[in-house]
């Protein structure tokens, strides 16, 4: 077992950047949070400036560091990450040639549309398990490359380097040696075959993609270089990177075939875990890949809520309506039940099971005495018909029965949503005591390749449960609610595919 026990989580996330530090125990001895600027330059486009974000992680990283003591505490560095969002930076300087262009943002639906036409979809989902939408990294970075002056030129003369952030900001902590990035980011790019674990060829032909723009492709649980000495005083190894969601599934100890689990922050994403071989699904779910530790590759299917936590962003700095994302809460139980009122926060389109990029949000159902407080609590709800699409569709394709969904993120916290989510599901729904599982998992990736943990095994028995929420809703009740929902998603639809 390694002596120090410390290990340094940074959860960079889409709307905010933390650093945790965890002992072995699994407890949060120091955290360090900043929220930073969206940028919507054009309808339907958002960005974030890399730069910032490097900056939110050094402070938030320095500041839980001195909180334990420093960074010779610290026996090694997890990442995890908002996938997908793509930064693509010049080798000499490090400066990003543009902003990152965010998961969200729908620039690239045209082509995406286009493509899906000229029948390029059979050959993308066979390769990658994934769908031809503007949710995923390709058509992004062949768009910053087609409209920063002389971007294509320089990428393929190998001047520039690109990745997802994880990639961008190991490259930056190791003072610009290491340009690698996780299997798990790699496997949301639309360019890395999930069945080698290898940049694709057929794939970069068909986004026009120079291969040497791309990273090397690394397993999650194992060195990836050293920080620079200048940063923190101190040199540390950064030895576990993983995409958010896939570290949640490490961080909620699904390591076993047929486990689920889903976190709620911007959007929601529930994965499960499909052990060593990937499920294709005939739900447009997507096939990916939840985690590599040493030589085994295990497999996930995925299904992506765009919207979640972002709808009661939407309520607090769109609508005014709360001040704090809590107040939901008390809102959502002020009214008895939600009087109809059915919101479909399609609001940068709706992923899995629909993928229509052009649906958008709606409000329905409103009569006169509809309150602020009914508005609320169907955007709480909202997150769980969306989870109860999801999980259905997964299972048609997993086989099997959902006996339980571990949830964790920002609204786990919200008693009144998860026992409305378990009504909806007629599953009990599970909380851990630890609810940070996204940079835990980090943790536990890093920890794992330094000997903080010694085994898989390990790693689940420290796995406890805080609340359990058993379904209690009428079958009935809850069968006239979820009706009431798929009607209103088919309002929103625009297109069947
Ligand atoms: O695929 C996008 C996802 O990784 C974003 O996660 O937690 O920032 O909503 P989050």
């Amino acid at each position: 077992m390694n002596k120090k026990n410390k290990i340094l989580a940074i959860d960079q996330g889409t709307t905010s950047t933390r650093s945790i530090v965890f002992n072995r125990e699994i407890a949060a001895l120091a955290t360090a949070r900043v929220e930073f600027q969206q940028h919507y330059p054009d309808h339907g486009w958002v960005e974030h400036d890399p730069i910032e974000i490097w900056s939110n992680v050094v402070s938030t990283a320095r500041e839980a560091m001195e909180q334990v003591g420093g960074a010779e505490q610290i026996a090694a560095i997890g990442i995890t990450n908002q996938r997908e969002t793509i930064v693509v930076w010049d080798r000499k300087t490090g400066e990003p040639v543009h902003r990152a262009i965010v998961w969200q943002d729908r620039r690239t639906t045209a082509q995406c549309a286009r493509m899906r036409q000229e029948g390029h979809e059979a050959l993308v989902r066979e390769r990658t398990g994934l769908l031809l939408d503007p949710y995923f990294s390709a058509t992004k970075l062949a768009w910053i490359l087609d409209n920063v002056p002389d971007a294509r030129r320089r990428a393929e003369a190998g001047e520039l380097a690109c990745g997802t952030i994880d990639s961008f900001l190991l490259w930056r902590l190791t003072g610009g040696k290491v340009h690698a990035t996780d299997i798990t980011n790699a496997s949301r790019t639309l360019l890395c075959n999930i069945h080698t674990g290898a940049w694709d060829d057929d794939l970069l032909n068909l986004f026009h993609i120079p291969r040497a723009i791309l990273p090397r492709i690394q397993g999650n649980s194992e060195p990836f270089g050293e920080t620079d000495p200048a940063l923190f005083g101190h040199p540390i190894m950064v030895a576990g990177m993983a995409g958010d969601q896939n570290a949640a599934l490490v961080g909620q100890a699904c390591f076993e075939p047929g486990m689920v689990k889903a976190t709620y922050g911007t959007g929601c994403f529930a994965l499960l875990n499909t052990g060593e071989r990937p499920v294709m699904s005939h739900n447009r779910m997507l096939t990916t890949i939840g985690y590599r530790i040493g030589e085994t590759t295990t497999y996930a299917l995925e299904g992506s809520i765009f919207v979640a936590g972002a709808a009661i962003r939407w309520l607090r700095d769109g609508l005014n309506l709360i001040t704090h994302a809590s107040q939901t809460d008390d809102m959502a139980t002020r009214v008895p039940h939600s009087h109809g009122v059915y919101m479909v926060p399609g609001f940068v389109g709706l992923g899995a099971p629909h993928w229509d990029p052009d649906a958008r949000g709606l409000i329905c159902g409103l009569t006169l005495d509809a309150t602020a407080a009914h508005i609320a609590r169907a955007a709480l709800e909202s997150v769980a018909y969306q989870t109860l699409d999801l999980v259905g569709a997964m299972f048609e394709d997993g086989g099997g029965k959902l006996s339980a969904l571990r949830v964790d993120g920002g609204m786990s916290v919200n008693d009144w949503f998860c026992q409305f989510l378990a009504d909806m599901l007629q599953t009990p729904v599970e909380r851990p005591r630890q609810v940070e599982t996204t940079a835990l998992g980090a943790a536990f990736l890093a920890g794992l390749a330094v000997g903080v943990w010694d085994s898989i095994p390990e790693l689940a028995g420290t796995w406890t449960q805080g609340r359990l929420f058993e379904p209690g809703m009428p079958a009935d009740q809850r069968d006239v609610l979820v009706q009431g929902w798929h009607q209103a998603v088919k309002r929103t639809l625009t297109s069947t595919v």
